[in-house]
């Protein structure tokens, strides 16, 4: 661990290729509106008419949370993502679809997590989170007892954790992880549960691109 940074660095890259001069003027203009603001974080007043908040871990290029929010205009979805091209087609997707319950934090979710109070949320999305595979790097994984307790402090009772992935070895790991802290229960009865993806996923062009080495499976737990 870092001085500057309290937590291993679970992301890749956080630019790829230079930010589009329109995504980046849109950057500049939306994303100080749209991000979450500093100090310790109140859901209700970001939203006071959400039914509900719900917390979307990397969220990649953007494409599910801003379809979930669609789908959900009286949920505040607070999504979690360091990677700035992803963050600015983030910021295009809810300019497009002009989403007003959506808002950002552009660092590492684990700085958001900790300014959130408990039980404020009722679902947390980690889909298809940076696999880490090499041994090596397995405790970059975003998926550890700390972060699972986090999880559990945050989501209220019957609270939901969507976990998915398509590498095996995370899967187990995960699973173990999550079952491992007592708050929660993973919800699957059949198979079908956790190799079909739920009726309200929304399939991600990074998703698409199957890069694991196993087909996507999704891990559903409810908080208790
Ligand atoms: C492999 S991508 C998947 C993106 C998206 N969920 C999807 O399915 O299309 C994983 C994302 O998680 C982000 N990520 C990794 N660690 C994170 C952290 N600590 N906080 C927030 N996002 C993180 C990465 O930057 C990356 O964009």
């Amino acid at each position: 661990m870092s001085e500057d940074h309290p937590h291993l660095r679970s992301y890749g890259r956080l630019k790829a290729r230079p930010i589009k001069p329109r995504q980046a003027a849109l950057m500049e203009s939306r994303l100080p509106q749209l991000r979450v603001p500093s100090g310790p974080v109140d859901p209700a007043a970001l939203m006071p008419a959400a039914r509900e908040t719900w917390l979307e871990i990397g969220f990649g290029g953007g494409e599910h949370m801003a379809a979930q929010a669609a789908r959900s205009p009286d949920v505040l979805i607070l999504g979690a993502e360091p990677f700035q091209n992803g963050v600015a087609s983030a910021v295009r997707h809810i300019e497009e679809q002009a989403l007003g319950n959506v808002r950002l934090h552009d660092g590492d979710v684990r700085e958001l997590m900790a300014r959130l109070p408990d039980g404020c949320l009722a679902r947390i999305f980690v889909l298809f989170p940076d696999p880490w595979p090499k041994a090596r790097h397995h405790k970059r994984r975003l998926v550890q007892a700390e972060t699972v307790a986090e999880f559990a402090r945050l989501l209220r009772p019957g609270g939901r954790l969507r976990f998915a992935s398509d590498w095996a070895d995370y899967v187990d790991w995960a699973l173990l992880r999550i079952t491992a802290n007592t708050a929660f229960r993973w919800s699957a009865e059949r198979a079908d549960d956790w190799r079909a993806p739920p009726a309200d996923h929304i399939t991600t062009r990074y998703e698409e691109k199957r890069l694991g080495d196993c087909a996507p499976v999704f891990l559903d737990f409810v908080r208790a």
